[in-house]
């Protein structure tokens, strides 16, 4: 008999939640003789039930939790983002770590899709010009471009960053990407463990993070989708957005701590940049104090580009099957490795 708590009760970011319909759909997939679910509808429970669970499914797994539950194996990461449960205590513990990737993968790229067509057909302009009932077509209409024959240029290029390829691709956009290591030629490249044989066909080039500059260079839009590890820390910093074509267009949809926001803000400033998309900062929720929300070629959006109406249905889709996975001894899926933090 397994015992696996589910630490999914309501809380902050309420859709992100269990609803009694997952937890019924589990118990109906494992049966109560092999799995006994617990789930725990608050801080309290959680606690109480910690030091008997093998299997724990939750939002992140804290250092003061991971002390209480000796008989963990398993943490399953209701996020994508594992960087708030990598901590030194998790690294030097035997329990596995997966996370829920894929959950929010199309959401996020149409988020990213909307944010590179805001700025391409001058929305932010029209927004402005409306906002003083003042019709403006004269002054909007020479900053109008076409996102089709334009480069995008993909720093981070896994499940998210692979769902806005294929889509910038389908509006005629040409797409790089950059990975750790550089990747030979679509045509060349081998199978390699883990990465879809589709990935690499979706951009005309991967290159490496060694390259990150020159593949920076050739981007009218840059989208970043950086886990946050010890490398990405500023990752993206003021070299990187001199790096930069004059005018181009920068998002962040992947962790906030990735880009020095400083950097970012002189640059939108000085108008090398000529805007920005942010979903993620360096402090969340960012201060009212912020530079960003008052900057006419800024979006702001809440980090909610992953929330989508079908997040919790395919997060515990994809927990039910490395559960599945776990009790027949098969290996689990989206294994994070704890060293390099993703
Ligand atoms: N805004 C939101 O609401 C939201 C929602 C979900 C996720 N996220 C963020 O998005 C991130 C990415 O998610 P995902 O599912 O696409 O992750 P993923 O499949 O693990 O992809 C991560 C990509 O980043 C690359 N990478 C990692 N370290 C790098 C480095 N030092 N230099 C260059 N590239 C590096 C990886 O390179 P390799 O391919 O070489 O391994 C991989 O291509 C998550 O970690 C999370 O922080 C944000």
């Amino acid at each position: 008999m397994t015992r696996v708590l589910l630490g999914l009760a309501p809380g902050p970011g309420g859709t992100l939640s269990l609803l009694p319909g997952h937890v019924e759909a589990l118990r109906q997939q494992f049966p109560s003789t092999q799995v006994q679910f617990v789930w725990a509808q608050d801080r309290e429970q959680y606690e109480a039930e910690l030091p008997r669970a093998e299997v724990l499914f939750t939002r992140t797994i804290r250092p003061e939790d991971l002390r209480r539950a000796p008989h963990l194996c398993w943490v399953h990461s209701l996020f994508a983002g594992v960087d708030q449960s990598i901590t030194p205590e998790l690294r030097q513990s035997g329990v596995l770590l997966t996370r829920s990737a894929g959950t929010a993968a199309t959401g996020i790229a149409e988020h990213v899709l909307g944010a590179l067509i805001f700025f391409s057909r001058g929305f932010h302009l029209a927004l402005q010009f409306q906002r003083r009932s003042q019709w403006g077509q004269a002054e909007i209409g020479p900053h109008l471009r076409e996102l089709a024959g334009s480069t995008l240029v993909i720093v981070g290029f896994g499940n998210i960053g692979t769902a806005v390829a294929q889509r910038a691709r389908a509006l005629g956009m040409r797409v790089l990407a950059v990975r750790r290591q550089a990747a030979p030629q679509p045509a060349a490249a081998p199978p390699e463990a883990g990465v879809p044989p589709e990935t690499h066909a979706m951009a005309e080039r991967v290159f490496g993070a060694d390259q990150l500059y020159r593949a920076l260079a050739e981007g009218d839009y840059v989208v970043s989708i950086l886990p946050l590890t010890a490398e990405t820390r500023h990752f993206l910093d003021e070299r990187a957005f001199s790096a930069m074509k004059k005018g181009a267009v920068f998002v962040n949809v992947g962790r906030g701590p990735t880009v020095d926001e400083q950097a970012l803000v002189r640059a939108l400033q000085e108008g090398h940049l000529y805007g920005a998309a942010l979903d993620v900062f360096e402090q969340e929720p960012l201060p009212a104090d912020s530079p960003l929300y008052q900057m006419p070629n800024v979006l702001v959006t809440p980090h909610v580009a992953g929330i989508n109406p079908r997040y919790m249905d395919r997060a515990v889709a994809s927990f039910a099957e490395n559960l599945r996975r776990f009790l027949q001894g098969e290996p689990l899926l989206h294994l994070v490795n704890k060293e390099m933090g993703y």
